[in-house]
């Protein structure tokens, strides 16, 4: 099938190109010609493994280009993905479908013969409607049906995410664009991934949903990680023992320092302000987008309890900056309230990330030293915090690293370490939901 995919952000990238990786012919737009090219030139605008190997092999085969040309694309397409940003709007935290809307309308002005337009970025419940009208009015006789196929990949596993997901999602009452979303995901099925029919407003609420049932599910462990602190409970031990109820299962039950990424904490907010507007507020959301918030400053301040310095002059060396492992991607992501709440209190920090450091640049205060690895970051420090679990930090040499250290005294906001392990070297230890061990 010939598939126009409309944006080269993370969606939108990954999806046209696995896309063409399973046969179907793309071609991926995008308004950034200096973008563009760097794509056509080979080189990825976002960190996912595997992504620029997937890309390479698609282009050489002749299935995947990148153009700026949207008519062009679109004109000669029978599924015209919608993949532009949808950034919470300021002010008031609605998802801003500007972007949508702008390439709704330029769609429209460009499809030939019968076209099924497909919102793939998020966008809230009602707009696929409303695009329909739009592109109605921008073009009376176009023959157009607007399909919600909402995305549930993650950032540092979008491949294996989209070949091999849980489920798709289809939201569509019309049987043409049925069927022509049916036979572009037949590849998919292979790998028997199930293909949920609905309608459009149920597909556009399925995905809002999923990530704020996703965001509570974390903050409940968080919320279970403090209790267990002041009990003498084990959260991990905890986790484990209600994971393995098939109906809590066992994932997205890893307590750390709260939520962050390009996902989540737009999206609940999106979900609350059209929840508040309908007139039925979706409470337990609402108390988890703040417990997140109050969480994440909570950090910085659990660091300076387990110094034994006072902040002003003291230097903490912080390993691990993006919102996970993985990525490059800062976007919300909790080491930068940490570290700020820590400057602010006149803390020097030494930072470390394998792969964030240029993002987190453009996104950290003024006055963070990059150290050049994770020993050179301990280099000094009166404490070391752990704020991302890279799996390059998780089998450090220890005693290089006490050595490396001021005070061997390390925060471990991931859980990544034994707890033993650490004490039994001399260091002090405080990790998250580990009532017994915090502060050795
Ligand atoms: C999320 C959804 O998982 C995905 O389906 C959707 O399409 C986009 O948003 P992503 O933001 O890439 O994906 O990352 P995810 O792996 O879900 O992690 C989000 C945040 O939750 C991270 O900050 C992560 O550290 C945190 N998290 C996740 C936890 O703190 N504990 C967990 O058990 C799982």
């Amino acid at each position: 099938m010939r598939v126009a995919m409309i944006g080269t952000g993370y969606v939108g990238l990954v999806s046209g190109t696995c896309f063409s990786d399973f046969g179907h012919d793309v071609t991926c737009v995008d308004k950034d010609i200096s973008k563009i090219e760097r794509l056509r030139a080979g080189v990825m605008p976002i960190f996912e493994p595997g992504l620029d190997d997937l890309v390479a092999r698609n282009v050489a085969d002749g299935r995947l280009r990148f153009t700026t040309d949207l008519a062009a694309a679109v004109a000669d397409a029978e599924v015209v993905f919608i993949a532009v940003g949808t950034p919470s709007r300021r002010g008031d935290g609605h998802a801003d479908l500007s972007y949508v809307h702008a390439a709704a309308r330029e769609i429209a002005r460009a499809a030939e013969g019968f076209t099924v337009v497909v919102t793939k970025s998020t966008v809230p419940v009602g707009t696929g409607a409303g695009l329909e009208q739009i592109m109605r009015e921008e073009v009376p006789t176009a023959d157009i049906s607007v399909v919600s196929n909402p995305e549930f990949l993650r950032e540092g596993a979008a491949i294996e995410d989209f070949k091999r997901p849980d489920r798709i999602v289809v939201g569509t009452a019309d049987p043409r664009a049925r069927e022509v979303m049916a036979a572009l995901y037949r590849p998919l099925s292979l790998n028997a991934a199930p293909v949920l029919f609905t309608d459009r407003a149920n597909a556009e609420l399925i995905k809002y949903a999923s990530n704020a049932f996703l965001a509570v599910k974390i903050t409940f462990i968080n919320e279970m990680a403090d209790l267990c602190e002041k009990v003498g409970g084990d959260v991990q031990e905890v986790a484990r023992g209600i994971g393995l109820d098939r109906r809590i299962g066992p994932k997205f039950l890893h307590a750390g320092p709260g939520y962050g990424g390009s996902c989540f904490p737009k999206d609940t907010l999106a979900l609350i302000r059209t929840a508040q507007e309908a007139g039925t507020p979706l409470r337990l959301v609402e108390t988890v987008t703040t417990l997140n918030e109050t969480r994440k400053a909570a950090m910085g301040r659990r660091v300076l309890e387990a110094m034994t310095v006072s902040p002003r002059g003291a230097t903490v060396a912080v390993l691990g900056l993006t919102f996970k492992p993985n990525t490059d991607d800062m976007r919300d992501s909790p080491a930068i309230n940490i570290i700020q709440s820590l400057v602010d209190r006149g803390v020097k920090i030494r930072a470390y990330d394998p792969v964030g450091m240029e993002e987190a640049r453009k996104v950290l205060p003024e006055g963070v030293h990059y150290a050049t690895g994770a020993y050179e970051c301990a280099e000094g420090a009166d404490c070391l915090v752990i704020v991302t679990e890279w799996d390059a930090f998780r089998a450090l040499d220890l005693d290089r690293l006490k050595t490396q250290l001021r005070s061997p005294i390390v925060v471990d906001l991931r859980n990544i370490y034994p707890p033993e392990d650490l004490v039994r070297r001399g260091f002090a230890y405080v990790g998250i939901g580990r009532g017994d061990l915090s502060i050795g």
